[in-house]
């Protein structure tokens, strides 16, 4: 029987994206289908999210919700899957991003509007909207890590909880004033269940209360359980350990896919890789990059601490004067901008930035690009290296999280058995950063070496097929041990 996952998440591509997130929970329903799981996403209507929902329709009212009434939505999404939207326009209906305003500040009700949603989907849990009882609540990230908890707090019958932890470094913390307006007992604000050091930790609720925690990479899950990773959540993640899995994120085949992708100036296979030189040429255009025979670069990234930002710009000049060239594709903190900016001046023709958020041109560079940087200092999973696997655009990156998991280094042993797909460098600092740009230089001059390797990771297996299967699983197995099971 076909099992229904009612899937909670803050972002969903192609209706709302600020990073990853969005790709995996946009790509989860349609991978999930093969497997017999009925999969319904739902999602805070934001304003974006109505301009691009299909077939909205009314399904009930949602009397007094966090402020003032609110209404349940039932949508398609762009892609064909099914949608519940909570449509709360004094939560969401914004003008800025799903947790930013247009300055860059958090909503200061971001406590509230992702209460809302987990209480949403608390409810519909239990079985508020009339035939639809979801097996599985899985829950993502901290937007909805009060989903588990409400669930499991008003007692009852409940389905079973899964929370995936997609980034550990955002946990959702509010102060324990807000109690009583989240309709959370002050029994909980306790360190064993959702209290974290004085504060309301949605996320470590999400981890105390769901019945399974999976996160995206293997190499991440163990991370996360010692100090240097845990973020202060390690204890509780090592005291859940046999809860915790880490499966490795795939991509949509179907929107990456270098040979159909209607974003390029050029289409091409792994057999004919010279169909990549337009794409080289149409992101010089939009760069400014000098035509000629350097290998360019490129990085398509949040500015943030956790991307090694600062790293690479330390490390640019080098790049630089050892013959590469850089593309910078960069949304996020405004000085960083700058910074960036100013390295462009200092090198025109040779490096070249575009700030903002460009799905066009992510795909641009990463099918003309030769290789892509990320010198991440932690990345649980990481999608622009699997994009990059998939489009011959050769991933350079510090080996942490899903990055080691999903690039095969090309040592000498890798490169002689024929299995190399990229670049890995630790620790993630700036000289090995530049060893790591240097090496990649040199094994850009061995053509036979560099095609093999683009090839290698074309042919690999990067889908959601398998790894879909691993969720199915794993939802299998809960629900056969009634959610609850050890
Ligand atoms: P994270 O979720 O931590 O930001 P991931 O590598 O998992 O990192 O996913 C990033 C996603 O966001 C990818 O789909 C990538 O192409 C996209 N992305 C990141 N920055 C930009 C940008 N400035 N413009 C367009 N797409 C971007
Ligand atoms: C997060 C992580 C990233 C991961 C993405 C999707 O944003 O930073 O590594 O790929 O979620 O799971």
């Amino acid at each position: 029987m076909a099992l229904s996952v009612l899937s909670v998440a803050s972002e969903c591509f192609p209706l709302v994206k600020t990073g990853g997130l969005a790709d995996v929970v946009g790509a989860l329903p349609n991978a999930l289908a093969p497997h017999d799981v009925a999969v319904r996403t739902l999602l805070p209507a934001y304003r974006q999210v109505m301009g691009k929902a299909l077939d909205v329709e009314r399904l009930l009212d949602l009397p007094d919700l966090f402020g003032a009434d609110g209404r349940l939505l039932g949508a398609r999404s762009p892609d064909g899957s099914d949608l519940l939207l909570v449509d709360a326009p004094h939560l969401y209906d914004r003008v800025g991003g799903p947790y930013l305003d247009a300055t860059g500040q958090d909503w200061p009700d971001n406590a509230q509007r992702f209460a809302a949603l987990s209480m949403v989907a608390a409810r519909l849990g239990r079985g508020l909207l009339q035939g639809f009882r979801p097996d599985i609540v899985h829950a993502h990230d901290w937007q909805a890590g009060l989903a588990p908890a409400y669930l499991a707090l008003f007692g009852g019958r409940r389905p079973a909880t899964v929370q995936t932890v997609h980034n550990l470094a955002f946990q959702g913390q509010f102060p324990p004033r807000l109690l009583g307006e989240l309709h959370l007992p002050s029994s909980a604000f306790v360190p064993e269940s959702l209290e974290y050091y004085g504060q309301i930790g949605f996320l470590k609720a999400g981890l105390n209360y769901a019945d399974r925690i999976t996160t995206v990479s293997p190499t991440y899950a163990r991370e996360i359980r010692t100090p240097e990773g845990g973020m202060g959540l390690d204890g509780l993640l090592n005291a859940r350990g046999d809860r915790l899995i880490g499966i490795v994120n795939g991509i949509d085949m179907t929107i990456w896919d270098p040979a159909n992708d209607p974003l390029l100036a050029s289409n091409y296979t792994a057999d004919r890789l010279d169909g990549r030189a337009p794409n080289k040429t149409a992101l010089r255009a939009r760069f400014g990059l000098d035509e000629d025979a350097s290998p360019v670069f490129c990085m398509i990234t949040r500015l943030s601490w956790q991307k090694g930002i600062d790293l690479l710009l330390d490390s640019a000049p080098y790049l630089v004067e050892a013959g590469g060239q850089l593309a910078i594709l960069g949304a996020g903190d405004i000085q960083t901008e700058g910074a960036y900016a100013r390295l462009a001046e200092r090198h025109p023709g040779r490096v070249g930035c575009m700030f903002g958020y460009s799905e066009e041109i992510a795909h641009l560079l990463e099918a003309g690009s030769d290789a892509i940087l990320i010198p991440s200092r932690f990345e649980p999973c990481g999608l622009t290296q699997l994009y990059g696997l998939r489009y011959g655009c050769v991933p350079v990156v510090s080996r942490v999280g899903g990055l080691a998991d999903t690039v095969v280094d090309a040592n000498d042993a890798a490169c002689n058995a024929g299995v190399a797909t990229g670049i890995q460098f630790f620790p993630v600092t700036t000289s090995a950063l530049r060893d790591a740009v240097r090496r990649t230089l040199a094994l850009h001059e061995d053509r036979d070496a560099w095609t093999r390797m683009q090839q290698n990771g074309m042919r690999s297996d990067l889908g959601w097929a398998r790894r879909a299967g691993i969720y199915a699983d794993l939802y299998r197995k809960l629900v056969e041990k009634g959610g609850m099971a050890t």
